[in-house]
């Protein structure tokens, strides 16, 4: 599993332990997805964990498509869990992403599902371009702040309790840079939704579109960033805006 200790995971990353080609190690995190999605991982928690906790396959299509097409060097993703969301991140990063990609996982529980989503992410040759912080978000994602880390976009998929789920976005509005996206899983949740919804109605973050059918949601960061006046706050409850 990555480090133990939270602050090793912000070590400087070696390249050199990634293995092989670019195809190489596409094709391989291919081939750890398929396997993935027919096997599941060697250990769950319990029962149908697995598929209760776990994007889609097709909804993980539509966030790999969301990066291919975004090119993004650097994505910092919330929710590790059996790591069927940060395979598809990484497919994307190895695909499309430069050579010095990096792929930020932050996930407090994943002792919870016996390393399982780290030790897919290090089978298939990830250990290099990914990294795990083993902390929870509300206080991994501050430290990152003022360590100057800035990534291009975000996947959260992590608490789902509404004040977790804010302060999580509260940060990323800060860490992804300007013009940049971030992609939540589970807005059907009204938890999940009225967070986000504040960021939409208040921040002037966009809703981008999204071709294939999914339970994912995007939004565009406005560029340049643009800091609201107390005064022209709007309520944002799902209720209070439709
Ligand atoms: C729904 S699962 C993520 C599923 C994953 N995206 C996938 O496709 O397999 C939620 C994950 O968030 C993690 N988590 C829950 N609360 C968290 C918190 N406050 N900070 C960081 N991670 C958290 C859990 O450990 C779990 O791995």
């Amino acid at each position: 599993m990555g480090p133990a200790n939270p602050r090793e995971s912000q070590a400087p990353q070696d390249n050199t332990r990634r293995i092989g080609s670019k195809q190489d190690l596409v094709a391989g995190i291919r081939e750890a997805r398929r396997r993935l999605a027919a096997d599941g991982p060697p250990r769950v928690r319990s029962g149908a964990d697995f598929e209760r906790v776990s994007v889609p396959v097709a909804d993980s299509d539509v966030l790999r498509d969301l990066l291919l097409a975004e090119k993004p060097g650097t994505v910092i993703e919330i929710g590790l869990a059996y790591g069927s969301s940060a395979l598809a991140i990484a497919e994307a990063l190895a695909a499309a992403g430069p050579d010095e990609a990096r792929h930020v996982i932050v996930d407090a529980y994943q002792k919870h599902f016996h390393g399982s989503g780290w030790a897919a992410i290090a089978g298939a040759g990830l250990a290099g371009l990914c990294s795990l912080v083993q902390e929870r978000s509300q206080i991994a994602l501050p430290r990152l702040l003022s360590d100057g880390f800035v990534a291009d976009a975000a996947f959260v998929d992590g608490s789902h309790i509404f004040h977790n789920v804010f302060v999580d976005l509260f940060y990323l509005r800060e860490l992804v840079r300007p013009g940049g996206l971030v992609i939540l899983d589970d807005c059907s949740y009204p938890s999940v939704a009225t967070a986000a919804r504040y960021f939409e109605v208040n921040t002037g973050w966009q809703r981008e579109p999204i071709a294939a059918p999914t339970r994912l949601r995007a939004f565009r960061l406005p560029k340049p960033r643009a800091e609201p006046d107390f005064k022209s706050f709007r309520p944002f409850g799902l209720d209070a805006t439709g």
